[in-house]
C-alpha cells in the first residue's frame, strides 16, 4: 500500500519517513497548508512530523528522530501539541526506544513470494494515462480510506502516477475489478472490488511472472493479508511499528 512516509520522495505506500529535502509539501483542500516537517525542533530533540493526511483524515504521525532520554516526555508532548494545534484528531508515534506504553496502532510489515498466474484468472489491465490518472487516483483514495497507515493519494502526484507506468486498471468483460501500482517487483498498490482481489492480483503478478514479489502491509488489514497468505506470500520482515498517542 502506498505509505504516507514515503510517499512525498518515491513510489513508497504505507506510513513511514519522506526523503531528506523535501521541504514539505501543500495539501489540495482549500489550499490548506498540509505539511511534512522532516526536522520538527523542539528544545528537548527532533522529530519528523507529517501532517499531510489532517485534512483528509485527521491523523498526524510523529516520528522522533532524537531526544535525550530525560526530555523524552517532554518532547513528545510539545510534538503532540504541535500537530493538535494544527487540527489532528489522532496522532501516531513511530517506535522509539523510550516510548512510554501506548496502545498499537498498526505494525507494518513486509510480504514476499513468488509471482505466479492462475490463468483462469488473468483479466486485461489497463496503464494508467495522464488522462485517466484522476479516476485512478479516486478509486485508490476511495479504497484506501479505511486502512490504517495508507496515505490519500493528491491531485499533483497524478503526474508520477501516469509517468511511473506502473499503475493499472485491471478490467474483465468491461467491468473495473481493480486497480494496482506496481514499481519493477514490488507492489505497491492493490485495491479491489469485493471478492475481486485474487483476479486483480493474478493480472499484477503475471507483469513479473516467476520473480519474488513483495510488498508492504499493515498488519490491522485483515482483508489484504489474508489475501497475500491465500496466494503464497509470507511476512518476511517486521517493518515500523506505530503507536497511538492520541
Ligand atoms: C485487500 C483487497 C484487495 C482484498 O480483496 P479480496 O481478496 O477480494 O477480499 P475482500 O475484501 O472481498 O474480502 C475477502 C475475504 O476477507 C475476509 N475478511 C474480511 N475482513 C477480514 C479481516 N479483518 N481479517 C481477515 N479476513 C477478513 C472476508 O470475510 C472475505 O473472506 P471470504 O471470501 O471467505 O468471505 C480488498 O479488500 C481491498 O481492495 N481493500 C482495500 C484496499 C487495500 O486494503 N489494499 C491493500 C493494501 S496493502
Amino acid at each position: 500500500m502506498y505509505m504516507l512516509h514515503k510517499s512525498c520522495g518515491g513510489f513508497c505506500h504505507i506510513l513511514g519517513l519522506p526523503k531528506a529535502g523535501v521541504r514539505g509539501i501543500m495539501g489540495e483542500k482549500g489550499g490548506k497548508p498540509c505539511r511534512i516537517f522532516h526536522f520538527f525542533t523542539t528544545e528537548y530533540g527532533v522529530a519528523s512530523v507529517i501532517l499531510r493526511e489532517v485534512p483528509y483524515r485527521g491523523e498526524a504521525y510523529i516520528h522522533i528522530q532524537e531526544a535525550a532520554p530525560e526530555h523524552l516526555q517532554e518532547h513528545i508532548r510539545q510534538c503532540r501539541d504541535f500537530c493538535r494545534a494544527v487540527g489532528a484528531e489522532h496522532i501516531y508515534i513511530k517506535e522509539y526506544p523510550g516510548l512510554p506504553q501506548l496502545p498499537l496502532h498498526t505494525q507494518m510489515v513486509q510480504m514476499t513470494g513468488t509471482a505466479w498466474v492462475d490463468r483462469e484468472k488473468l483479466c486485461a489491465l489497463f496503464p494508467v494515462t495522464q488522462a485517466t490518472a484522476g479516476r485512478w487516483r479516486a478509486y485508490h483514495n476511495q479504497r484506501m480510506a479505511g486502512v490504517d497507515n495508507a496515505a490519500t493519494l493528491e491531485a499533483r502526484e497524478e503526474a508520477k502516477i501516469a509517468d511511473s507506468g506502473g499503475a493499472y486498471f485491471v478490467h474483465r468483460d468491461g467491468q473495473l475489478l481493480g486497480i494496482g501500482w506496481m514499481e519493477d517487483t514490488k507492489l505497491l498498490t492493490v485495491a479491489a472490488e469485493p471478492g475481486q482481489g485474487e483476479r486483480v492480483m493474478h493480472s499484477l503478478m503475471s507483469l513479473v511472472e516467476g520473480a519474488q514479489m513483495t510488498m508492504e502491509v499493515a498488519s490491522t488489514n485483515g482483508r489484504a493479508v489474508t489475501l497475500y497468505q491465500r496466494l503464497g506470500f509470507v511476512a518476511t520482515r517486521p517493518l515500523d511499528s506505530w503507536y497511538c498517542l492520541d
